[in-house]
């Protein structure tokens, strides 16, 4: 079990694929295109259900071969079962279980570029450093979206909101497999490594935008706040309900929206990538 559950990750897959940055999306799907067919092969880490896949596969070459990567084997099982062992246009699919963090190298032999979604602000900044150093030894370029950049805000304000952001943003960067983590300094981080290894580095923002339409991930997604703000413990958990309280109760207001800030980032050109 990673933490992640299956339907909180199909409750955001409509969001994460409307907020995506769509240049680089095009510009990846570009890069694949150059390639002879038989190198258009993509590793997704962190694939969860398999949500990168069905949102990038639009934009995408035929024959693209994607790997599948996952340490949690229900998550993993579930992009199985959803994706099968081919899509559409001449796509493959595989299933790897495995900890990206741990001690065996990650599977890039033959990879043109790494995928991500929502995953690289839980990695470390040594995890980074070696993904970096491995992507270039390979060749192999990087497309990393929808990193969290530790912005929040909403359009009806409230007293607490600063200090609720300060506080989640703090338990973003404790330890969530890797060692302590990045979190919004994940996306400027990886820029940099893969800048000064001689990437072409471009990003973009990529934030989720929420209305009342999106009560139900919304409503989630506060009630996800909660266990973060009590850990970090500076603010006192009646304040804590308080302002989830607060938040819920306007979800329902046409003019009440949500917007949390992401990155997308590609890295071409390291190496023979
Ligand atoms: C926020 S979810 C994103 C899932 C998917 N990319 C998506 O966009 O729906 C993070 C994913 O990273 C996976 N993960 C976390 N730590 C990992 C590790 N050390 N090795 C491999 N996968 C990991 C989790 O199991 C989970 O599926």
């Amino acid at each position: 079990m990673s933490g992640f559950s299956e339907s909180w990750l199909e409750l955001r897959e409509p969001v994460d694929h409307r907020s995506r940055d769509l240049g680089l999306i095009r510009a990846l799907g570009a890069h694949l295109e150059a390639l002879d067919g038989d190198a258009r092969v993509l590793l997704d880490l962190g694939c969860g259900t398999g949500s990168t896949c069905r949102g990038l596969s639009p934009f995408l070459p035929d024959g693209v071969e994607w790997r599948l990567f996952d340490k949690d084997p229900a998550l993993l099982e579930a992009a199985r079962r959803r994706l099968g062992p081919e899509g559409p246009r001449g796509a493959r699919h595989q299933f790897l279980l495995g900890d990206a963090g741990g001690e065996t190298p990650l599977p890039l032999d033959g990879v043109a570029v790494v995928t991500s979604s929502a995953f690289f602000d839980l990695c470390s900044a040594g995890f980074c450093a070696r993904l970096v150093r491995e992507l270039g030894q390979a060749g192999a370029g990087l497309y990393a979206n929808l990193t969290y950049d530790g912005q929040m805000s909403w359009s009806i304000p409230h007293e607490l909101d600063t200090a609720v952001v300060r506080d989640f943003n703090l338990h973003q960067r404790r330890d969530k497999g890797f060692g302590p983590a990045l979190g919004p300094q994940a996306a400027p981080f990886l820029s940099e490594c893969l800048k000064a290894v001689g990437y072409r580095v471009e990003s973009a923002s990529s934030p989720w935008r929420m209305g009342p339409q999106d009560k139900a991930l919304q409503i989630e997604f506060l009630e996800g706040m909660r266990r973060p703000l009590e850990e970090i413990g500076t603010l006192p958990r009646t304040h804590v309900s308080a302002w989830i309280g607060f938040r819920l109760g306007v979800l329902d207001l046409a003019e009440s929206t949500c917007e949390v800030g992401h990155t997308d980032l590609l890295a071409l050109g390291g190496a023979s990538a």
